[in-house]
């Protein structure tokens, strides 16, 4: 079974890790696990003006390392493969194809992320996502 966990280094991201981990136990075999991190592409043009390529590409790879390092720990501790990726590009659209381009079973993810607003149920990525994927999604709470 092959599980896409896309993560943004929230503790919703770290639950659905930890789902993932616990799901090991009742898989026939060991899971190939594709942890994914997102990273909107700066649009604004004062920045890109002052900015290099290579530092921008440094700030996202800086970025990505954050939201996978604790995921990757969670993972290796249960003994799970986990190949991390780093993608430029819209969060929900990206996650999306990233599931049917690597032909992934399942996307499993946090119902919410780092965004701050509070008594919504379902973050803007996480019902993006569940609109635009062509495989099932999980959610975790
Ligand atoms: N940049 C990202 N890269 C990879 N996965 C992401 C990214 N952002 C969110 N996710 C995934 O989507 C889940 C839901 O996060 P979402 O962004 O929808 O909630 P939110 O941050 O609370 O809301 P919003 O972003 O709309 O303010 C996260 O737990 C994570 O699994
Ligand atoms: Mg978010």
């Amino acid at each position: 079974m092959k599980i896409l966990l896309p993560v943004d280094g929230s503790e919703h991201a770290l639950r659905a890790a930890r789902h993932v981990a616990a799901m090991g136990e009742y898989l026939a075999g060991p899971p190939t696990v594709l942890l994914l991190n997102v990273q909107p592409p700066v649009a604004s043009g004062l920045v890109r003006r002052f900015l290099s390529q290579e530092a921008l590409d440094g700030y996202y790879r800086d970025e990505a390392r954050a939201a996978l390092e604790p995921v990757e720990t969670i993972l290796a501790a249960s003994g799970m493969r986990a190949e991390s990726h780093v993608v430029v590009g819209d969060i929900a659209a990206t996650i999306a194809e990233f599931a049917a381009s690597h032909g992934c079973d399942q996307i499993v993810m946090g119902t919410r992320g780092l965004g701050g607003v509070k008594g919504a149920l379902l973050g803007s990525v996480a019902s993006e996502v569940l609109h635009l994927a062509d495989r099932p999604v999980l959610l975790v709470k």
